[in-house]
């Protein structure tokens, strides 16, 4: 089904059960595979390629050179920059829900998930609206990112991380597999709990180990190292390693080790 406003590039052929609502636009270039939905306004740009049973929402865009796996979902009003790749089942500007007994009320109106150019996002991964990813950031299999996060320039994000709200990351940071980035989860069932609600803050370069748990608020440092399965409870300072449970700093992070010790790339 193609709705007569649709603006298609000539010659563009759709295959089955491809729907395309009011007010689409596509540019040149479009392989897509079947059983798509377009929704209302969405828009395509040159050169996107699209796997099977994809969902595109209302008002979204994907900028010229987007390709997305089969069964992927972008929310009304994602942007995905251009040449970003998406993987398989990946649901992008998800909106948040909440369990009837959590303390965690309605989100409120929350802005679309925006993602900088050549972004790469694994399969199975969730991002929610509301954050931000800048240019060339990864995201790998199966990680989960919230609402009202930023992710600067050239951030990892390992397989199965998961990062809960309100968290700031900065440019080139690393943060290994299953790592947990706390926000407002505070197990406690006292008034004390709202003082704990807030999320934690990344300077650029710091490298977080695998399975390492930050509690809300934390910050670690400019190149600072949080060894593999710590538990984070105070601020780690720049340029530190720490580890343990809870984290304590051992020493300096290795001269080599610095960012600008490295090849540029
Ligand atoms: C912290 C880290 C960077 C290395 O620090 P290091 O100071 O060079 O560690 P060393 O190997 O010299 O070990 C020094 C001591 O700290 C302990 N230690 C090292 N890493 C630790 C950690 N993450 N948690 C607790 N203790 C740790 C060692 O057991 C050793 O103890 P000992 O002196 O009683 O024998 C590293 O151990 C780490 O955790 N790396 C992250 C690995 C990871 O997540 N990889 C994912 C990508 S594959």
């Amino acid at each position: 089904m193609i709705d007569a406003s649709a603006q298609l590039p000539a010659g563009l052929e759709l295959p089955a059960f491809t729907v395309v609502e009011a007010e689409v636009r596509i540019q040149p270039g479009l392989k897509i595979g079947p059983f798509c939905h377009l929704q209302r306004g969405a828009q395509v740009g040159a050169d996107v390629e699209i796997g099977s049973h994809v969902v595109i929402g209302e008002g979204a865009v994907l900028e010229d050179g987007v390709r997305l796996g089969s069964h992927t979902v972008i929310h009304p009003h994602t942007r995905v920059g251009a040449g970003s790749l998406v993987g398989d089942h990946t649901i992008l500007g998800k909106l948040p829900s909440t369990a009837s007994t959590s303390t965690l009320k309605a989100a409120g109106e929350l802005p679309p998930l925006i993602m900088g150019p050549g972004c790469t996002v694994g399969a199975l991964a969730v991002i929610y609206a509301g954050t931000v990813l800048a240019e060339e950031v990864f995201v790998a299999d199966l990680a989960s990112i919230r609402e009202r996060c930023r992710l600067d320039r050239r951030v990892i994000v390992g397989r199965g991380v998961t990062v809960e709200n309100d968290v700031t990351i900065g440019e080139a940071t690393k943060l290994q597999a299953e790592v947990y980035i706390t926000a407002f989860n505070y197990l406690a069932r006292t008034e004390e709990r709202f003082k704990h609600r807030k999320g934690c803050v990344l300077r650029s370069g710091c490298r977080i180990g695998g399975a390492a748990v930050l509690l809300p608020g934390v910050e670690v440092g400019e190149e600072a190292v949080v060894g593999a399965g710590s538990v984070v409870t105070r601020a780690v300072p720049p340029m530190k390693v720490a580890y343990g449970v809870p984290a304590r700093v051992v020493r300096p992070t290795p001269p080599e080790q610095l960012l600008s010790a490295q090849k540029k790339s």
